[in-house]
């Protein structure tokens, strides 16, 4: 027991009775053991949520931008050694896991920039005779506190895409990182120990997900904020309908290349854009680029550059910086994604490139003539896997792109201002990125879903809006 990774309970460290193992998904060595906290724990980590609730939002500015000041700097003075840490426990490219640290960065930057600036509106009401002498002052109070579930795929930035906002809205937050990647969120717990944060305000309870019931139904905890799969989702809002959810699911990205986009080096830019974003963290990104929607007049010449730019990626050791493609989170998913590819070529798709598993690792997969109801081009593929198809006109390209029951984000390739516009206004997604991938997030941009994506908002300010609730102050008898 004494060597198992520790918990959080209310800011402090603690172990439990049990603990689970982390492996390695390259190799299945073993990374950690780590403790899990027993229902006791649980609740005391919920009542704390609880006690501190009041304190927490009366905390002033000034001290909950400190704190998230605090997280940032020691992510960027800790930041490869934890950038190793995610690599170990998920197993994407230490690359990428950088890639990762730097965002989750910017993250808590912006949310200590966001709690300072966090402040409310005025609105004249004596704009009716009957309202002489009177204004409204809307500020936003939090709902209370959130209950956190992460997923896998960026053990980091998307708990940070929780946490960071719960602390710069004054909202405890209980952190339920997913059994893969647990190691991350720990990390962070030991910056946040190291802040003034209230005692209770933070606890970060790796529990399995089976046991996570009794914490989505706690009506201590009014908010839940959930990223990961659809089913999952789904399943928690129907079972707690009175709640306040956030649901970050999945997509099946498109990136639409437009007649216009048509020079050889605007072919070269797409291919590349397309082949890294289709295939970084081995495709495990909500908006990895999944469809390619090619304009018939360009679609051969890009598929050709596409496949080659995709061959090229480099699979395998993902301490190697020099690797593209590292493993999936485990072979099940590896063997579940090589099963949908081989339903595709059964079906009459024809493979560019790749289409193949060693282990826990897909080769990166170009895949072309896939019949719209396959797996790959109609579900999540979570994988290095990639579907082009060639189609006549921006109408055509923009009904495919909407012929889809997600709608997370979506890239256009063009210049063409009035295509732009159209997109933005026609495609049925929570983004549209002109002149480039789906895959394109910054963290202070609105992230999030329509359709069965998800519904509710990330990105700082936007989770901040969700955690909270406007409440109206209106003053009488002023001398406006
Ligand atoms: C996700 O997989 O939903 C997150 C993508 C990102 O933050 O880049």
């Amino acid at each position: 027991m004494s060597d198992a990774r520790s918990f959080w309970v209310a800011g402090q460290a603690a172990v439990g009775e049990r603990t689970f193992e982390v492996r390695h998904p390259y190799d299945g060595r073993l990374v950690a053991s780590v403790s899990v906290p027993t229902p006791a724990q649980v609740d005391a980590a919920v009542s704390a949520a609880r006690a501190v609730a009041d304190e927490a939002a009366a905390m002033p500015a000034y001290a909950r931008a400190e704190a998230l000041h605090h997280v940032a700097n020691r992510l960027a003075e800790r930041s490869e050694e934890i950038a190793r840490l995610i690599t170990a426990e998920n197993g994407k490219p230490v690359k990428w896991a950088r890639g990762e640290v730097t965002r989750a960065i910017s993250t808590f930057r912006w949310a200590a920039e966001e709690a300072r600036r966090w402040s409310g509106d005025l609105q004249r009401l004596d704009t009716d005779p009957a309202a002489v002498g009177r204004i409204a002052l809307t500020r936003r109070f939090p709902r209370g506190p959130v209950l956190a579930i992460a997923p896998f795929n960026f053990p980091l930035n998307l708990v940070a895409h929780k946490v960071a906002p719960a602390i710069a809205v004054g909202a405890p937050v209980i952190i339920k990182p997913a059994p893969k990647t647990p190691l991350s969120a720990l990390v962070l717990g030991e910056l946040l120990a190291e802040t003034a944060l209230p005692a209770g305000m933070w606890s970060v309870l790796p529990l399995p997900n089976e046991e996570t019931a009794a914490l989505v139904t706690d009506p201590r905890l009014p908010v839940v904020s959930f990223t990961g799969s659809g089913p999952v989702g789904w399943a928690i809002q129907k079972t707690v309908p009175h709640k306040h959810v956030t649901l970050e699911l999945g997509g099946n990205a498109a990136a639409v290349v437009c007649p216009d986009w048509s020079s050889e080096a605007d072919l070269d830019v797409a291919a590349g854009r397309i082949a890294t974003f289709a295939t970084y963290q081995a495709g495990q990104s909500c908006i990895s680029v999944q469809r390619v929607i090619a304009d018939r007049s360009i679609a051969g010449a890009l598929a050709a550059r596409v496949a080659a730019a995709v061959a090229a990626q480099r699979t395998g050791d993902p301490w190697d910086d020099s690797t593209d493609v590292g493993p999936l989170i485990d072979e099940a998913a590896a063997i579940r994604v090589q099963s949908w590819v081989d339903e595709a070529v059964a079906a009459g798709a024809r493979v560019l490139t790749g289409g193949t598993r060693d282990g826990a690792t897909v080769a990166p997969t170009v895949l072309v003539d896939v019949p719209a109801d396959a797996k790959v081009s109609c579900e999540e593929v979570f994988g290095p896997v990639l579907v082009i198809e060639a189609v006549d006109g921006v109408d055509a390209a923009f009904a495919r792109v909407n012929d889809s029951r997600y709608g997370l984000q979506a890239g256009v390739f063009t210049r063409d201002l009035q295509i732009a516009f159209r997109a933005h206004r026609e495609l049925e997604v929570g983004g549209v990125v002109i002149g480039d991938v789906p895959s394109y997030r910054a963290d202070q941009m609105p992230y999030g879903g329509v359709k069965e994506s998800g519904v509710g908002r990330e990105g700082v300010r936007y989770a901040m809006e969700d955690y909270t609730y406007e409440r109206v102050l209106v003053l009488t008898g002023l001398p406006l």
